[in-house]
């Protein structure tokens, strides 16, 4: 019988002792939710990226929510982003009522192409410009958008940038006028994940950073019911402040202490995390950029490799790309597909009536993208038996016989 191969994982968190410890210190020390822990993950994410005020949650989907809400997007209301993301990036824009304008991705980097963004709202009319109150630039896989031109528009159209930076961590934007930038700080706000397949992680968690005082402060209440001082603060006061009031209907979006401690050792480590998934996005590069029928990201620094997605080339192969992942996966490599974009599911053909060919490139992106692991624990011979089985794959299937 064929002995079935190890299986590598897609995706594997970077956790060591540090963490386990501690996490252990938090468990015995009184206290589990929010509380010191989380304040000092939040001032020490704030001094990492240079922003002023940083809010720990427990998902960056809370944090795209809150901003909406923060800066008042309400029903009736659009926000325009790409259709190339997480069902998160849609699905907060209609917690609040208000709709989805979608624009189109540059195929190559999976980000919102400028060019159609500005397209998307030039083809508005007067009354509909005014009712698109924010955009939401993703930075697909860790690549930082093109926020030099995305600050342009949104300022000539008034708009308000919210940056989904769940997969841009810790990146700088490397170019331009905001070179020295995290991606995730140019906008008003900025969010960042800490899911746990994500660049540094807490299990679940998210980060939201801002510059803006009244957003943060808006934030810091709605992330806990709508309460105006949190309970750390009530139940630990020397005067044992136990009467609180409720400002607004807010949300359970808090972080745990627990989590936290998770959070600051993975700050710590962030870049020496980067570094070792750069390390992989460069064998993968080194080893598969000469076969006519993937395509490869090429290599950069301004990316925080989250994920690196391969795409398949149809015109050269006999196998499309579900079957090019039924044979990856008979070999034992975990793979994932991002994204299959929002406009083909069910709930956004239903309610706006997309047909697949309305985002040409986030279609035919999300037909041909296969993404393969890239984690600072993937061994050299982990990445030599991934390239090595997609090597084979593409050779065994090409339309004419590869050497
Ligand atoms: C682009 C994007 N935005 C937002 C999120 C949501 O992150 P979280 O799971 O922390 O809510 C994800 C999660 O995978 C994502 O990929």
């Amino acid at each position: 019988m064929k002995e079935k191969p190890d299986f590598i994982p897609f995706t594997k968190p970077d956790i060591g002792r540090k963490e386990e410890k501690a996490v252990i210190e938090v468990l015995r020390s009184g206290w589990l939710t929010t509380g010191k822990k989380t304040e000092q993950f939040e001032s020490e994410f704030a001094e990492f990226t240079g922003t002023k005020y940083s809010l720990a949650l427990n998902s960056a989907t809370a944090g795209l929510h809150l901003a909406l809400e923060a800066i008042g997007v309400k029903r009736g209301d659009r926000v325009i982003t790409t259709p190339y993301t997480f069902a998160s990036t849609g699905e907060v824009i209609r917690y609040l009522g208000a709709d989805p304008l979608f624009a189109d991705i540059e195929e190559d980097t999976g980000n919102i192409d400028p060019g159609l963004l500005l397209k998307t709202l030039a083809q508005l009319s007067k009354n509909e410009v005014k009712k698109v109150k924010a955009v939401i630039p993703v930075h697909f896989a860790g690549l930082p958008c093109a926020m030099e031109r995305i600050v342009e528009i949104a300022e000539n159209y008034n708009l308000i940038i919210i940056e989904d930076s769940a997969h841009a961590f810790p990146v700088k934007l490397g170019r331009g006028k905001y070179r020295d930038n995290f991606a995730g700080t140019v906008g008003t706000a900025g969010v960042y994940s800490f899911y746990a397949t994500k660049p540094i992680t807490t299990g679940e968690g998210g980060m939201l950073v801002t510059k803006d005082r009244s957003i943060a402060e808006r934030i810091r209440i709605m992330r806990l019911h709508g309460i105006d001082r949190d309970v750390f603060h009530r139940y630990n006061s020397p005067k044992s402040l136990w009467k609180y009031d409720i400002v607004a209907p807010g949300f359970k979006y808090n972080m745990t202490d627990i989590a936290a401690a998770i959070g600051l050792v993975q700050l710590q480590k962030a870049f020496k995390l980067l570094e070792k998934r750069r390390a992989v996005a460069k064998k993968y590069i080194g080893a598969l950029s000469r076969y006519d029928f993937i395509d490869i990201p090429r290599f950069r620094t301004d990316h925080a490799w989250h994920l690196f997605v391969i795409r398949i080339n149809a015109d050269k192969l006999s196998i499309n790309r579900d079957e090019f992942i039924g044979h990856l996966r008979e070999a034992g490599v975990g793979i994932s597909v991002h994204f299959i974009p929002l406009h083909i599911m069910t709930y956004y053909r239903k309610k706006y009536g997309y047909r697949a060919e309305d985002f040409p490139a986030s279609y035919k992106k999300y037909a041909a993208s296969i993404s393969i692991p890239i984690y600072p624990g993937l061994t050299d011979d982990e990445v030599g038996r991934i390239t090595d089985t997609i090597i084979r794959i593409g050779k065994q299937f090409h339309k004419r016989t590869v050497s």
